[in-house]
């Protein structure tokens, strides 16, 4: 298995492009508006991420995917691939930003609405935000990953909502992808043990419908089988000898002056 140790310096550098990615998405909140393409979310930020932070948006030709962020709209899971659809009122959409800092990567996403979401995408995307908190809480050195899964699970589930388990969260470093796998469900006392050091992606999929998805003929696009709603939010995570550090806070998260 290809897990990591970030020493001291490692961590500092997982910092600051873990705060890259979550600035691309601060900046492309405004953005999202009815009568906007995918395409050119994908663009804004492809310029920010080059011109205005001096960093590589790690998506672009990561094994063949053609853009550089992922765009997961409505019943789109993962890997949406930015197009010219047009977002209308009531759209939600999925925002993943991976950026890669002077060797190491950070990744991040949260869900956006256009205009007025349905009752039901709210509640969806809620359940799937405090799932991935849930998730988080429980890391710290000598946890283990069936602790982190479980919790993310249990919440879930008892809303009556479906985890997906085609996909899950990562190792990350100077690999986009590294190990440990991050499940999104599983048993407390289970799996691999966390230590100080690791930095993971906590990054829950839940689907209002069935868990099961299906991949489209492009190659990326990963959608519900049964075109149920599905949200998914993104951070990426220190383990410390006590707890976690979540590095890809927002600035208003992290408690900064706009
Ligand atoms: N950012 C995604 C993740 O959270 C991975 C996207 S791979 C891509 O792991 F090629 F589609 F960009
Ligand atoms: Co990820
Ligand atoms: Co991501």
């Amino acid at each position: 298995m290809n897990v990591t140790i970030k020493t001291p310096a490692d961590q500092d550098k997982m910092r600051v492009a873990s705060r890259l990615a979550a600035d691309v998405l601060d900046m492309i909140g405004s953005h999202v508006a009815p009568g906007v393409t995918t395409d050119e979310l994908n663009q804004i930020c492809h310029r920010y991420i080059v011109e205005e932070q001096s960093a590589i948006p790690a998506p672009l030709n990561y094994r063949g995917f053609p853009k550089s962020i992922c765009t997961s709209v409505n019943h789109v899971v993962c890997h949406g691939i930015p197009s010219d659809r047009v977002l209308k009122n009531g759209d939600a959409i999925n925002i993943d930003i991976t950026v890669i800092k002077d060797g190491f990567h950070g990744d991040t996403s949260r869900m956006f609405f256009v205009g007025k979401p349905s009752v039901l995408a709210e509640r969806l995307a809620k359940i799937c935000f405090e799932g991935m908190w849930l998730g988080i809480e429980q890391v710290r050195a000598g946890a283990r990953l069936g602790d982190v899964g479980h919790a993310v699970q249990t919440h879930v589930e008892k809303s009556r909502f479906s985890i997906v388990r085609e996909y899950c969260g990562h190792g990350i470093g100077r690999e986009f992808h590294e190990d440990p796998q991050v499940l999104h469900y599983g048993k407390p006392g289970t799996g691999f043990e966390l230590q100080a050091g690791m930095t993971i992606t906590v990054e829950p999929m839940v689907n209002a419908g069935k868990r099961h998805v299906k991949l489209l003929n492009d190659g990326w696009t990963v959608v519900t089988k049964d075109h149920s709603l599905s949200a998914q939010w993104e951070h990426t995570v220190l383990v410390t000898g006590t707890g976690y550090e979540v590095l890809t806070l927002g600035a208003a998260d992290r408690g900064a002056t706009p």
